[in-house]
């Protein structure tokens, strides 16, 4: 259901890699409520073609990008100004990879190139585009810029293994740079913090069954697909918003706040 909420609005979305892909669905929903944007995903990623089927059906031009490249977030935000014809009013940050994951390297055996490259892919990442965004002066006032995160940031799961310090350091660019940019130029700075979702980077991380499957039964909702982020990210961009910053937002059925449910303690039972 479109209800204009981003007419005139314009943005960046960063990390839509194939149709599971939270920033995919974003894209779509923003499309759906009259925003224009730019896509942009690391060269990489846009190899694998996937992306030039949402830039048709968005009707949205592709900038190649590395998150963790100052030129290229430069390149990415004066092009998309000109591309748009303006300055932004919104930026989605769906970034997240670390190498220690992936090569299955355990928390207490950590490779530390690979957490390096953790924290600058998945946390220091924001504070560039933040920077970029801010140095250029790209942005509207009272426009929006929003990352993505996990309750590992809070709490810990094991197997999240240094995504869990990278989401640490996520949120706290995210509070740290929106007191910033918010008394500098009235942009706000928000994470949403989103229940486990079926994408690849979320199947990456080891045991993800359980983990979406425990997150589940753990809240009172049940667990918030990628197409409800979707449609969370949209109101963080309207204006209906405009007085939250510096914010990280649970959306998760409710999972943060439940201490134990009926159907987990039922499993418990003698
Ligand atoms: N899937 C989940 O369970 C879950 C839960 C909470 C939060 N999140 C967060 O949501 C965000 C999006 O992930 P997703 O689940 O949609 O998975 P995804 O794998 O579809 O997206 C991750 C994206 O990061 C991009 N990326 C990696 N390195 C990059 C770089 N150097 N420069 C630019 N882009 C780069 C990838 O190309 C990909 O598009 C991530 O921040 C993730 O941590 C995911």
């Amino acid at each position: 259901m479109a209800n204009d909420l981003l007419r005139g609005k314009k943005g960046i979305i960063f990390g839509a890699l194939d149709p599971n892909s939270i920033a995919w669905k974003v894209a779509q929903r923003a499309h759906e409520e009259g925003a224009q944007f730019v896509l942009t995903n690391a060269p990489v990623a846009l190899r694998m073609g996937a992306i030039n089927e949402l830039g048709e059906a968005t009707n949205s031009e592709i900038i190649p990008a590395d998150a963790t490249n100052m030129e290229d977030l430069e390149n990415l935000f004066t092009k998309s100004q000109e591309i748009l014809g303006g300055k932004l009013d919104f930026v989605l940050h769906s970034i997240g990879m670390s190498p220690n994951v992936r090569k299955k390297r355990h928390y207490t055996d950590l490779n530390y190139d690979f957490y390096h490259k953790t924290l600058d892919i998945s946390a220091m990442s924001f504070h560039r585009v933040l920077q970029t965004a801010m140095k250029l002066d790209a942005m509207n006032e009272w426009g929006s810029m929003l990352a993505l995160t996990y309750i590992a940031a809070q709490r810990t799961f094991p197997d999240y293994n240094d995504m869990s310090d990278a989401k640490a350091l996520l949120e706290s660019i995210t509070r740290t740079f929106g007191y910033q940019y918010g008394s500098a130029k009235k942009v706000r700075v928000n994470t949403i913090s989103q229940s486990p979702t079926p994408t690849t980077a979320g199947t990456g991380v080891k045991g993800f069954n359980a983990f979406i499957n425990y997150a589940e039964k753990m809240s009172p909702l049940g667990n918030a697909s990628a197409a409800d982020c979707a449609d969370y990210c949209i109101t963080m961009f309207s204006d209906l918003t405009k007085m939250v910053t510096m914010q990280n937002l649970f959306h998760d059925g409710g999972f943060s706040f439940t201490g134990v449910s009926q159907e987990v303690m039922e499993r418990f039972e003698d």
